[in-house]
């Protein structure tokens, strides 16, 4: 089951009289000291020019601040366009070690007019983290994200 308690938290927490900043930095703090397990969460915004993504808002150790697309976990997401589940990530290959406690990661490409836009980046200290009910919360998390990134009102 998904935590539909923690959606409701962070549903609760949206301000739409805020500036976009503003709402994306309370939901980050919020899933990161919801969820002990994870070290790291935050964005990678996509330069689709430079075929790069940088550092975005986080909360976690400080970060690599530039992947290249293809290179890493983010780096396939942004070029894949898809949501990829890394239940160990010395097994993928390429992977980018920022910090070597992490040892599982989610990401959620964040796609506005086709293009990626931004990766959100979920980093956890444990091995097959992200099960189905996770995978299921963060979904319904990064919709959240992306009503706030995505919406030309804020
Ligand atoms: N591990 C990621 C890099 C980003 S950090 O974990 C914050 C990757 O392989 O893309």
């Amino acid at each position: 089951f998904m935590n539909q308690l923690f959606i409701q938290q962070a549903e609760s927490l949206i301000d739409p009289s805020l500036p976009k900043i503003s709402n994306l930095s309370n939901l980050l703090a919020l899933a990161f000291y919801e969820y002990p397990d994870i070290n790291w969460i935050g964005f990678y915004y996509c330069d689709n020019a430079k075929k790069e993504c940088t550092l975005g808002p986080f909360q976690g150790k400080v970060a690599c601040t530039r992947i290249p697309f293809h290179k890493g976990v983010v780096g396939n997401a942004a070029v894949q366009q898809k949501a990829l589940t890394v239940n160990d990530v010395h097994c993928f290959p390429g992977h980018i070690a920022c910090d070597s406690q992490t040892n599982a990661e989610l990401v959620f490409p964040l796609i506005k007019e086709k293009e990626t836009y931004a990766i959100l980046d979920i980093d956890s200290l444990v091995l097959n983290y992200f099960d189905e009910d996770k995978v299921e919360t963060f979904q319904a998390y990064t919709r959240l994200i992306q009503s706030i990134l995505f919406n030309d009102k804020l």
